[in-house]
């Protein structure tokens, strides 16, 4: 199972609450921050973007994963996701990112406390349906 150091972590547990610091949910008010490490070290963020048509509202970890395909990047070492009370993704953020890689750290940070917990996705998503599932055309 792939893991990060404690400086990786650090260093996207701490771009993640940055960009918490942006969300936009005025709706909620429930902020989310996501960050993204790239294998070249570049790490992407997201924060939740709500709308007044309250179904558009799009969460941080989906703006994130979005940018950073946007970007060039399909391939991720880890995901940063912070809020309070350090929530785990939902489950479609957890579909989501999933296409990118199952064997995936997910950092949840606790805006209440700092707490950083990390566990896997392919955990927060057992049994999942993903790319390989499909049948291959051609
Ligand atoms: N939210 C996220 O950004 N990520 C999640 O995984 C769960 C929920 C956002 C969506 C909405 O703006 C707010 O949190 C309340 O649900």
């Amino acid at each position: 199972m792939s893991k990060l150091s404690d400086r990786r972590i650090e260093q996207l547990a701490l771009a993640a609450v940055d960009a918490c610091g942006r969300a936009y949910a005025p709706y909620s008010k429930f902020e989310v921050g996501a960050a993204i490490l790239m294998h070249d070290g570049q790490v992407i963020v997201g924060c939740n973007v709500e709308n007044a048509s309250y179904g558009l509202s799009l969460c941080a970890e989906r703006n994130a994963a979005a940018a950073a395909v946007a970007a060039g990047h399909r391939k991720w070492r880890g995901v940063a996701i912070a809020s309070i009370g350090g929530v785990p993704p939902c489950g479609a953020c957890r579909q989501f990112l999933a296409e990118f890689g199952l064997d995936m750290p997910i950092i949840l940070v606790n805006l209440i406390d700092g707490a950083r917990s990390v566990c896997n996705l392919s955990e927060l998503l057992p049994s999942s349906f993903g790319p390989d599932d499909l049948p291959k055309s051609g």
